[in-house]
């Protein structure tokens, strides 16, 4: 998957697109939010290094941060349907933005839709 994509290029533009359009769109807000007292920069830095390894490239966020243990470290936020569907439409605009093949979107949305659905079942 990290090949096809295109490897760590293509993941850090996805990512930072996913939060340009997390900080400026106005239907963000609420997912804008959770991350109010966060340097996006990191956050930025840290999904970029997950990204890599879950799709199958170097495991960047192990080495950097250890396990990624997404569930506990999600904890701390408020995750609920609005922010998990408002999370899905950044990285669906995003993607479109990329250079990615429409196919491999595809295999990406459903399990980006996954671990979101994942992550905001806990306290919603
Ligand atoms: C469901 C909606 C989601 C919300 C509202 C959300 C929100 C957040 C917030 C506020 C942070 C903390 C950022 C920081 O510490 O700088 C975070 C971290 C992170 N998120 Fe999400 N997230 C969501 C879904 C996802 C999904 C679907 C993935 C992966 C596919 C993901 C991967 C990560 C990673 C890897 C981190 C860094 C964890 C760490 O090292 O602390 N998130 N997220």
């Amino acid at each position: 998957m990290f090949d096809k994509i295109g490897g760590q290029i293509v993941i850090d533009k996805l990512v930072d697109d996913f939060y340009h359009i997390m900080r400026t769109d106005p239907e963000a807000q609420e997912c804008l939010a959770t991350h109010a007292d966060r340097d996006m920069m990191e956050s930025a830095a840290k999904l970029k290094a997950f990204l890599s390894g879950w799709t199958g490239g170097p495991p960047v966020y192990l080495e950097k941060y250890g396990h990624p243990r997404l569930r506990m470290r999600h904890f701390p936020f408020s995750i609920g349907e609005a922010e998990a569907r408002q999370w899905l439409m950044c990285m669906n605009k995003a993607l479109k933005l990329s250079s990615i093949e429409p196919d491999v979107q595809v295999k990406l949305w459903e399990a980006f839709k996954q671990v979101a659905v994942m992550l905001s079942t806990k306290n919603s």
